[in-house]
């Protein structure tokens, strides 16, 4: 036979009919003495597979245990009854790698997937969510190269806390201790002087020691600064990056996001909608009048409070002016009403959470000292470099960062952060 080129499972099925190669990995193999049926996936689908007992390679394929890799060359055609639709007749089918008894089976505990996540990666759940990710994030790279923002890489390894001190990772580095980041932004606003407008994409580390369904300890965050934007700018910047995102992520994975149980028009909608803007004073009368919930100003929002406030929301909402004392040090306080700092979040409906966390930037060096001194920070010296930023022609700007396993957790209405993030590290588990 002529030698054939492969192509995906996808494209053998597009194309219907015909003599077609694919190759991948058993998902599922059945039959009898008479005849075997091997459903094969690769990266774009699954396809049944058959062969009969009088096929010179029946007893090869008789050997095949899930996740065996194998070639296969043979003629495809619709059948109703077969999984997805199509099915190969097996002309050659060669074993490229045999597989072991695969350990993952049916109905197994969240721990053995989270202990197996290497070979759990392979299911089609977490491939859905592994394409819907990268689809994501690669939108949010054209987003922000459209808008003319360039991307900007900042250092991991960091001398100071920026968003609090009891988060934060110690490193040892070489004989002094340093710090992994967490947030990208101290540096992106050193950058705002070269590039006015800029963005990263980072992993982010904090020591959470909340054992809650939306904190990872090592996740990645999607940040940007601008020059010269203030905070209702920066806050309608950002609905504009988040619906831009999701409106691509529905053109290019609504299948993955039906095989997550997901209405990508209920989705569209939201991303169609505008999403409103309250004050942090507004939702506590929200929480008071509507939930019988009294959060007295000054604390922050709980999870269980952001989800009552959320019941009342169907699309993501920005919650600004958080009281100033309970804010990180660079936040500063609204000068009309300096009990309030000119901050956002975002935060999304159906038990998303905080999404995005943002603000305009304190340019005063005497009260962002005093506020990291009341944080318990004794030496300010790392903080000199953040600080000149604002003595070498300071000028308004703006930022914010979002947690990509929070938003993909949301729009693949996923139960655990966890499964937002291929390998998943938190306060219990650091491997594989
Ligand atoms: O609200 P945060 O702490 O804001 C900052 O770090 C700012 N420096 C960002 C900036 O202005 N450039 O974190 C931003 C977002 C949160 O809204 C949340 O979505 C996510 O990061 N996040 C986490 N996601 C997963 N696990 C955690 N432990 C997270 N902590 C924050
Ligand atoms: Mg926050």
């Amino acid at each position: 036979m002529a030698r054939m080129e492969y192509q995906s499972i996808q494209a053998a099925m597009d194309k219907g009919k015909g003599k077609v190669a694919v190759r991948g990995w058993v998902w599922r193999e059945r039959g009898s003495n008479k005849v075997r049926f091997i459903i094969i996936r690769d990266s774009s689908n699954i396809i049944q597979c058959v062969l009969g007992a009088d096929h010179k390679d029946f007893e090869e394929a008789k050997k095949l245990q899930v996740e065996a890799s194998v070639e296969i060359i043979g003629e495809i055609k619709k059948d109703e009854r077969a999984p997805t639709g199509y099915e190969i007749q097996v002309e050659t089918l060669k074993t490229v790698g045999y597989s072991d008894t695969f350990p993952i089976t049916k109905d197994q505990s969240p721990e053995f997937l989270l202990d197996n996540r290497h070979l759990w990666l392979r299911s089609r759940k977490m491939t859905a969510i592994l394409k819907i990710r990268s689809t994501y994030v690669q939108a949010r790279e054209a987003f922000f190269e459209k808008e003319g923002f360039y991307r900007f890489d900042s250092p991991i390894l960091q001398p100071m806390q920026s968003e609090g001190g009891s988060t934060v990772f110690e490193v040892k580095y070489y004989d002094r201790k340093t710090y992994l980041a967490q947030t990208w932004q101290l540096y992106g606003e050193a950058a705002i002087f070269a590039l006015e407008r800029c963005y990263n994409t980072g992993p982010t580390f904090r020591a959470e020691k909340s054992k809650t369904s939306r904190h990872l300890s090592e996740f990645w965050m999607v940040e940007m600064e601008a020059a010269w934007m203030d905070l209702p700018a920066i806050s309608e910047f950002a609905k504009r990056e988040i619906k831009y995102c999701i409106s691509k992520v529905i053109e290019k994975r609504s299948e993955e996001l039906q095989f997550l149980g997901q209405d990508p028009e209920a989705l569209r909608k939201i991303a169609e909608t505008p999403w409103p803007t309250i004050k942090y004073r507004e939702a506590l009368k929200i929480l008071q009048e509507k939930a019988g919930i009294n959060v007295p100003f000054g604390k922050d929002l709980r999870t269980v409070e952001e989800d009552k406030l959320m019941e009342h929301f169907d699309t993501p909402v920005v919650v600004t002016h958080y009281p100033t004392k309970i804010m990180a040090f660079y936040k500063p306080a609204d000068p009309d009403q300096p009990d309030e700092a000119l901050c956002f979040d975002m935060l999304a409906p159906k038990g998303g959470g905080e999404i995005v966390g943002g603000s305009q930037r304190s340019l005063d060096i005497k009260d962002m000292s005093l506020r990291l001194k009341a944080d318990g920070e004794v030496d300010l010296s790392p903080y000199q470099f953040y600080f000149d930023l604002r003595r070498y022609g300071s000028v308004p700007h703006s930022g914010y960062g979002v947690g990509l396993e929070r938003v993909i957790k949301w729009i693949c209405g996923l139960d655990n952060i966890k499964d937002a993030i291929p390998f998943p590290r938190t306060m219990l588990r650091m491997g594989p």
